[in-house]
């Protein structure tokens, strides 16, 4: 066997044998590299007569394409199968459920929430926000509570320490000041809910002194009662889910609008459980009524010109009612096992088409 046929049999057979990308390049380098065997071979062709360094150096050609190639094959080969490895490893049903299931649970509040934007925004409606901490412009004057009106204590107001000013800062005790701060810095037609925190220095079972609101503005030339009743009853039979709900409009004061009704819902026990929407029970739900003209006034708007009904409901209570939870005050315990229990899947997504609830 010629020194060349040596060489390449020893070559093919390191080649054949590699067991990985690495180990193919040690070949590689060993035959082909700068100091390979080859190299070091060729090297001596300078020493030998044109006639034999011609057919030696065509050979050794030939012999370093032959490796070249073989090493490609096996370097293909070896990526195959290394892609049909992690092929076979890697494999992902994505028929299968989520395991493990996510641990984080979203706050019947948070869900809920969502819920209502969802009916609302469905109706036309856009989301509006304001501060936690407000002064008695915004919460009371502007909305048409008079200074000193017993009103004012209704609310259980926490206050804040007086400024050099003699005013003092609150927590809001309702959503409503944002109507005053959307009436004061957008044009009619309105049409907003407003969800937010609330507080009221009160705490019992269905009490807590941080609570939710969902507020609900509607201000434009022509509006009357009529929309109001059929956009809360629209409302209702979305957000408990049933084809249609039994209510009932009682009259009521609040200092903002004028007509003032709280708004009922019917609804039945049936053993343990609270079925809403028909039924002999009333159940009050949210307080509503058209827009004061003293409070569209107070925001430079003209009674004469524009008329609006607006609404507020609790959220946390619209939340016990739809879920059957017991005690408002577990709400905000911050218990795991609370949440787990009465929590949301994070996936879960309220909205129209897929459902609100499942
Ligand atoms: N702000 C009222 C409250 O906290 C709820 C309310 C009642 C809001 C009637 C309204 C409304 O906008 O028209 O009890």
């Amino acid at each position: 066997m010629s020194e060349i046929e040596k060489i390449e049999s020893e070559t093919l057979a390191r080649i054949a044998a590699s067991q990985t990308i690495a180990a193919l390049d040690d070949v590689r380098v060993a035959a082909l590299g700068k100091k390979g065997v080859i190299s070091e071979r060729m090297k001596s062709l300078g020493k030998m007569d044109p006639e034999a360094r011609k057919s030696a150096g065509a050979a050794y050609n030939t012999l370093k394409a032959k490796i070249a190639a073989a090493i490609d094959a096996k370097k293909t080969q070896l990526e195959n199968a290394e892609l049909d490895r992690r092929l076979a490893t890697e494999t992902l049903d994505v028929t299968l459920p989520i395991a493990p299931l996510p641990k984080g649970r979203i706050h019947p509040v948070t869900q809920v929430t969502e819920e209502i934007i969802a009916i609302f925004s469905a109706m036309g409606f856009d989301v509006a926000e304001g501060p936690d901490i407000e002064d008695d412009f915004h919460n009371f004057t502007a909305l048409n509570f008079p200074p000193d009106h017993p009103a004012r204590e209704m609310h259980d107001t926490f206050f804040f320490n007086e400024k050099e000013d003699g005013s003092r800062m609150l927590l809001r005790t309702h959503t409503s000041p944002v109507q005053i701060r959307t009436m004061m810095s957008q044009k009619p037609p309105i049409r907003i809910i407003i969800p937010g925190r609330t507080f009221r220095c009160d705490s019992d079972q269905t009490h807590t002194p941080m609570f939710h609101q969902v507020e609900g503005l509607v201000i434009d030339r022509e509006t009357h009662m009529g929309h109001l009743k059929g956009t809360l009853e629209a409302f209702c039979s979305a957000f408990f889910e049933v084809d249609s709900v039994k209510t009932r409009f009682r009259p009521h004061f609040f200092p903002f609008t004028e007509p003032s009704a709280e708004m009922d819902i019917g609804y039945e026990r049936v053993g343990n459980e609270i079925r809403m929407g028909a039924g002999e029970k009333w159940m009050e739900i949210l307080g509503c009524g058209m827009v004061h003209p003293n409070v569209l006034r107070n925001c430079g708007l003209d009674p004469d010109i524009y008329q609006g009904f607006a609404f507020g409901m609790g959220v946390d209570r619209l939340a016990m009612l739809k879920y059957g939870i017991p005690d408002l005050r577990d709400f905000f315990a911050a218990d795991a096992r609370w949440l787990t229990h009465y929590g949301f899947d994070p996936l879960d997504q309220p909205n129209l088409s897929t459902g609100l609830s499942r």
